[in-house]
């Protein structure tokens, strides 16, 4: 697989984890971020990974998404996944790679940015995290996993997203688990042909 992030990298390190377990069916063959100094490259390097920059700034999205599907490709990529990973992907590219992502909410409840605090406004009494399959529309798509906490009276957005973001370390490998499983044969290679392919 291959992890694009923007940020701290906990759930890359998660997914790292996993990997390294003996029966895990996948591996992580490239870290990329678009943010050069995120944490999570850093975090990713000292792990013993390969990692990539591809800054989004000064260039137009099909150019960068170009950068992106090539340094997967050479990686030998066959799945991706959004972890943190702050930019919006085309349909271009939706449509090019199978892509996970995880959301620190219930989707459909709670899309887009501060989902934490959005549970909290709307006074809800549990929240959690979804692992699902991306498409063209942000946080949507179909889904592998959910898992739920209560949300407490004393909460604070911190401290929702804190024990939320303990739950996502366990779901997100769980997920690409079950994806794994779900694939025809192991290396997902119903892409690969769609992959070879330079773009436009
Ligand atoms: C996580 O809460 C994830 O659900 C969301 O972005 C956050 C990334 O955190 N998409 P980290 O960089 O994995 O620590």
């Amino acid at each position: 697989m291959g992890i694009l992030l923007s940020g701290r990298g906990s759930n890359m390190a998660a997914l790292v984890r996993a990997c390294r377990e003996d029966d895990f069916p996948a591996q992580v063959v490239l870290v990329l971020s678009n943010e050069p100094d995120a944490p999570g490259l850093a975090k990713a390097h000292d792990l013993g990974l390969e990692v990539a920059v591809m800054d989004h700034r000064g260039q137009v999205r099909q150019v960068f998404e170009q950068k992106i599907d090539r340094a997967l490709r050479a990686a030998d990529v066959d799945v991706v996944c959004l972890a943190g990973f702050m930019r919006i992907l085309s349909p271009w590219f939706v449509a090019r790679w199978p892509i996970l992502n995880i959301h620190p909410s219930l989707l459909p409840k709670h899309k887009g940015l501060n989902p934490q605090q959005q549970a909290l406004d709307e006074g809800v009494d549990e929240s959690g995290c979804t692992v699902h399959l991306v498409t063209t529309t942000v946080d949507e798509g179909p889904i592998l996993i959910q898992q739920r906490v209560c949300v407490l009276p004393t909460d604070t957005a911190d401290t929702l997203a804190q024990r939320i973001l303990a739950l996502e370390h366990q779901c997100y490998p769980q997920a690409l688990r079950l994806w794994c499983e779900q694939q025809p044969n192991a290396n997902a290679h119903e892409y690969a042909d769609a992959r070879k392919e330079d773009p436009p």
